[in-house]
């Protein structure tokens, strides 16, 4: 299915399918141009707008997370910009911004198009500018055996949504271009009385 419809269907069923709050994002963020990819329900923008940055640009693909988002956060502040983008060809000048923020987007594609989205995000960030990354890796349980494979560690889930759980040699390489990388798996237990369900995760930084 159509990523984009896919999306689209799953923020028409439920807006806020993320409740938990996205913590520890660093305090660079502060008075910084940023620019948010994959929006979604706007909980990682709102935890970036309470770092006070100069400006905030978010974008999604999904016309639904925008429409949402946009009623969420003040449109009328001239520092908030929520729009349609594809991150794979984003609508910006090179240079334009000092940080850019991934989370939980990546593993929403396949390989080219992760390859895309980097060199893009390349692109648009200043030299010396940051990326700020968080994602699925590895053994997450969400990485269910009985899902249909679609590329090596991507899946295709029963809501028609791709999802990749990456490694942190794969990180290294698909960020290349990118200097000071730095990545930290990190393994937790969501649910206290189902121990076999691990979320494991990669936080990671780099920069131009
Ligand atoms: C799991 S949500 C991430 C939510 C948000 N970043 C957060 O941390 O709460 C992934 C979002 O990425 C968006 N997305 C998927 N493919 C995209 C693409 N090619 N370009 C931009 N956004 C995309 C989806 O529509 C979805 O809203």
């Amino acid at each position: 299915m159509n990523q984009k419809e896919a999306w689209n269907r799953l923020y028409k069923k439920n807006q806020n399918k993320w409740r938990m709050e996205t913590l520890g994002l660093p305090k660079i963020i502060n008075g910084k141009n940023i620019l948010e990819i994959g929006v979604g329900n706007g909980k990682t923008l709102k935890s970036i707008i309470e770092l006070k940055p100069a400006k905030v640009t978010a974008i999604d693909l999904s016309e639904e997370a925008v429409k949402n988002a946009k009623k969420k956060f003040s449109i009328e502040n001239e520092s908030i910009k929520i729009r349609v983008a594809d991150v794979t060809r984003l609508p910006f000048k090179k240079g334009e911004f000092d940080i850019v923020v991934c989370y939980y987007i990546l593993n929403n594609l396949i390989e080219n198009e992760r390859k895309k989205a980097v060199k893009e995000m390349h692109r648009v960030i200043k030299p010396g500018g940051k990326v700020i990354f968080e994602d699925f890796a590895l053994g997450d349980f969400r990485q269910k055996e009985e899902l249909k494979r679609v590329e090596e560690n991507t899946l295709l889930k029963n809501d028609g949504i791709i999802c990749h759980f990456f490694s942190i040699a794969e990180l290294k390489y698909i960020f290349s271009d990118f200097r000071n990388k730095k990545f930290t798996k990190k393994i937790s237990y969501p649910i206290t009385h189902k121990k076999e369900l691990e979320r494991v995760i990669i936080s990671g930084k780099m920069q131009k």
